[in-house]
């Protein structure tokens, strides 16, 4: 039998809004060129501002383009926190472990008609969740043959990684030829290579351990851990050429305003693009000012605040409800008015933690 958890009405979750902390990195991992694992920062890439007018559909042909059909599970941040507590000699205090993307799915909920599944299984006090990778392959297929579009799916994702490619430098710029600078339209496009932020945060009464990519720094890591890192998060998207457009527009903000406030982004560069993805026009936008931005314009209606509260008690609920072995699934059907949460494995974690990892923990 199920357990629901319900998402409507959004007001429900209205009212007092609940403590959030500032996310805190304590750790960062890479992947290099070829996708190895690389426990430093290695990947870690400065943003400086791309030229107006580039086609981003060039190089689309030598795209190196990462494998995601394997499940990586929550492996390289559960490496990473290992390295983390071998350093610190004890574990650490999070309730919930998991990709911010996660956290971004089930943010979203109370505004969204997104179906998702995840695998969540409970080890020594914290909740670990992932990804249902079967359920997110099998999502991906039928959205990619999705008619009616100008250009093919995989050309669009491409643009993404091109602006990325066309906005970034592999060191600060101080250090950067012009030359570099000048050339990055010819830079190979390769979106194997990362850099992960693990951060600590808050929903409520749930401590939570996030990891997830930065896509570039502005300046400089600031020289004491924990304190605030200037960190930019880009996208691309259509120009907004009408009340369409900004309608559109503002329902996207909200993702990209939970996918930058749960590692602490405070500012996201928006590429807009023509329709045929020539880049038009490059702007700035605070993460912070974003929610109260579209209040204003007033065309779309999400809440910040219902968010956070509605995420901060999934986190109490599951956390009351996954209280013994087994992995558990979590499932939200399109547009459902709740999300299930029931046991798939009776004993053991499944995949969601690794032999390495509980080893480790076990010598703790
Ligand atoms: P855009 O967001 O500019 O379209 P992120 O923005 O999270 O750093 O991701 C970088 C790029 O990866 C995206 O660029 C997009 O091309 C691709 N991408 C990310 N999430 C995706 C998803 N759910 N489906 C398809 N493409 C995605
Ligand atoms: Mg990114
Ligand atoms: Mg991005």
């Amino acid at each position: 039998m199920a357990l629901k958890f319900p998402v409507y009405p959004p007001s429900r979750y209205g009212g007092e809004s609940e403590p959030v902390k500032r996310p805190k990195e304590f750790a960062c991992f890479s992947y290099d060129k070829d996708h190895m694992f690389r426990l430093d920062d290695s990947s870690l890439k400065w943003y400086y501002p791309p030229d107006i007018g580039v086609d981003l559909s060039r190089g689309s042909d030598t795209f190196i383009k990462h494998d995601d059909s394997i499940d990586e599970h929550l492996d390289s941040l559960l490496k990473t926190i290992k390295a983390h507590e071998q350093q610190t000699g004890e574990p650490i205090d999070a309730h919930v472990v998991t990709w911010r993307g996660m956290l971004t799915k089930i943010m979203a909920t109370p505004f969204d008609d997104e179906a998702f599944e995840m695998n969540a299984t409970l080890y020594r006090d914290c909740i670990f969740i992932e990804e249902h990778h079967g359920f997110k392959e099998q999502k991906r297929q039928m959205e990619n043959s999705r008619k009616g579009q100008r250009f093919p799916s995989s050309l669009m994702q491409y643009w993404g990684y091109k602006f990325e490619t066309l906005s970034t430098l592999p060191r600060p710029w101080g250090e950067t030829t012009r030359e570099y600078i000048e050339g990055r339209d010819e830079e190979v496009v390769n979106n194997k290579e990362q850099y992960c932020s693990v951060v600590r945060t808050g929903f409520g009464k749930s401590i939570v351990c996030l990891g997830g990519e930065v896509d570039a720094i502005w300046d400089a890591k600031p020289g004491t851990p924990g304190d605030p890192i200037n960190w930019v998060e880009l996208k691309t998207s259509a120009e907004i050429r009408n009340h369409t457009d900004q309608f559109k527009f503002d329902r996207k903000l909200m993702r990209y305003w939970i996918q930058s406030f749960l590692l602490g982004v405070p500012k996201i560069i928006v590429g807009f693009r023509t329709q045929d993805g020539i880049l038009s026009k490059v702007e700035e936008l605070k993460t912070m000012s974003i929610p109260h931005e579209v209040q204003r314009r007033g065309l779309v209606k999400w809440d910040g605040n219902v968010c956070i509260k509605f995420t901060s008690l999934f986190l109490d609920w599951i956390r009351l409800n996954i209280n013994d072995e087994g992995v558990w699934r979590i499932r939200r059907r399109q547009k459902s008015d709740h999300i299930e949460l029931f046991k798939v494995e009776e004993v053991g974690h499944g995949n969601i933690i690794t032999d390495e990892f509980m080893d480790w923990r076990i010598k703790l």
